[in-house]
């Protein structure tokens, strides 16, 4: 075992940083993507010792390396647990799992079983991780190491500021990151006692939100500090087009709200490097982009045409990307000359079913992937001319990122984060070197089409197209800026705490 505290060096900011899911451990999105890139660009910052923790999902117990026991945990919610800790696959840095088989380890999705209907016992799975952060976060764990800060990601780890707040002396600061407001982990009030929370806890000031248990809630309300994902979304969240309802308590905690950009890992999302796609290209030499078009038109029952404008949509088939709107504008698609669409996705059934019918209507011209495959998404994005991306709201949005990172010029809509990320044609010129992508105004499909249009018009001018590509491409979407706005944060607070 590693001698403790050989991480603990002084001066350090000691930062758990907690999410339900972690690349390349567990993933259904980009919270994923954020907490398996952003503690590693932390921890080569230098001046923060971070150690990352999430459940001990089967696949995250097979994937870390060098795994060992550190704690049991007999009273946790929904039963005993272990802590174990070893180290990323890829990388050195050490994450601790939550070992409780019983939650943790079953067929199915991380918050849903095969048929998709929620687990049962996601209030007790997620406030078992809770409790286990605090034990390990206020120095119960390991025999020299606790926490300054604990960085919290989303509903599943809302419980831990309500149970560091009861907690009596000492405790480390959190920070809540909100990747995404809709979902807020919202229960019955009847799970209750099977949570272990401190008395007083289901109240307006806690975790009591129109008569339900929202973890998210009590994590906005007891947080010392709120961040979201791009500073827009910042804006958009404390009022009632985007609050889902939490724009009052946002409101309230304005002062104590911050947007910072995602950044993306530049090693994992890299045409120049990516062994999953067809064939490297950079910026420098996108002739070879061709390459990797001509194996998705292949491979994907698409007529073999570099003319022909190929369109992409790789996301969750859900409303929030507005992926009802681009199936409803197929026909239409359909009618525009050589125009082809590809879809990957995975989620709403009826979304499912409607775009799996295309490829039967448009042989050649629309093909059709349902499933959640990692490298599938690299080889569309890199394929792609053209990325949709429609979004009724978006707190970051990392596939229009990683599109452009790719030269696949995106579409989206103008809200959120793709506000902040997409720079568009019409605001800016191209030939400045900035503009990377097309916007449109209102979610609906009018608007949507008209982009599209616009996008094609472009498509059809070779030199402008070109430059809109290297413009995105060349963009610094990395983590340094990013993580180093966090690590200001945390040694702030911190200092705060002293
Ligand atoms: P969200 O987190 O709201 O789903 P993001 O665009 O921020 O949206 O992140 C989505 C992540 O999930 C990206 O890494 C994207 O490549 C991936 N993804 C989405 N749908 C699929 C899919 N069907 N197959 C593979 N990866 C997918
Ligand atoms: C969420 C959001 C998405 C964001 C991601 C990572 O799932 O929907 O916009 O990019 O989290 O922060």
């Amino acid at each position: 075992m590693k001698p403790y505290p050989a991480r603990a060096i002084a001066n350090r900011v000691r930062v758990l940083f907690v999410s339900s899911e972690i690349y390349p451990l567990a993933k259904t999105g980009g919270l994923a993507d954020v907490c398996g890139a952003l503690p590693l660009a932390l921890a080569h910052d230098g001046d923060v010792d971070i150690l990352v923790m999430m459940p001990g999902y089967d696949s995250a117990i097979a994937a870390v390396d060098d795994l060992r026991e550190i704690a049991r945990l007999p009273n946790l919610p929904g039963g005993p647990g272990r802590l174990l800790i070893g180290t990323m696959p890829g990388s050195d840095l050490e994450v601790v799992l939550l070992d409780q088989p019983n939650s943790f380890q079953r067929p199915g999705g991380l918050y849903i079983d095969d048929d998709g209907r929620e687990w049962a016992d996601n209030a007790i799975r997620f406030a078992a991780l809770a409790h286990a952060a605090v034990e390990l976060s206020m120095g119960r764990v390991l025999p020299n190491w606790r926490a300054d800060i604990v960085h919290c990601n989303d509903w599943h780890t809302g419980l831990i500021p309500v149970l560091l707040a009861g907690q009596s002396g000492r405790r480390p600061r959190t920070i809540m990151t909100l990747h995404n407001l809709a979902f807020q982990g919202l229960f019955p009030p009847c799970m209750l006692p099977q949570l272990d929370l401190p008395p007083g806890s289901f109240s307006v000031d806690g975790v009591e939100y129109f008569g339900q248990i929202s973890f998210l809630k009590g994590g906005i309300h007891f947080a010392d500090k709120l961040t979201t994902v791009s500073p827009t979304y910042a804006t958009e969240i404390v009022t009632p087009e985007f609050g889902m309802g939490l724009e009052g308590v946002l409101a309230r905690r304005r002062n104590d709200l911050v947007g910072i950009m995602n950044g993306i890992d530049e090693t994992l999302w890299n045409p120049a490097n990516d062994q999953t796609i067809a064939h490297p290209y950079s910026a420098a030499d996108l002739d070879q982009k061709a390459l990797c078009k001509a194996a998705i038109q292949q491979e994907w029952g698409l007529t073999v045409d570099p003319a022909a404008p190929l369109l992409v949509f790789a996301a969750r088939l859900e409303s929030q990307k507005m992926a009802d709107t681009l199936l409803e504008l197929m026909p239409e698609l359909m009618e525009r000359s050589s125009v082809q669409v590809a879809i990957l996705g995975k989620g709403a059934a009826h979304l499912q079913d409607g775009f799996a019918a295309w490829p039967a209507r448009a042989p050649g011209r629309a093909a059709v992937r349902i499933g959640y495959q990692e490298d599938w998404a690299h080889q569309l994005l890199a394929g792609g001319d053209i990325l949709v991306h429609g979004a009724r709201f978006e707190p970051c949005g990392l596939t229009p990122i990683y599109a452009m990172r790719y030269g696949t010029v995106p579409i989206v809509r103008a809200v959120g984060g793709l506000r902040d990320s997409v720079t568009a044609v019409g605001a800016v010129p191209i030939a400045g070197g900035k503009a990377s992508g097309f916007q449109f105004d209102q979610a609906d499909a009018v608007s949507m089409l008209d982009a599209i249009d616009t996008a094609l018009e472009f498509y059809g001018r070779p030199d402008s197209w070109r430059q809109l590509q290297r413009n995105g491409m060349t963009r610094d979407f990395s983590w340094r800026g990013p993580a180093a706005q966090y690590r200001r944060l945390y040694e702030d607070l911190a200092l705060d705490a002293a």
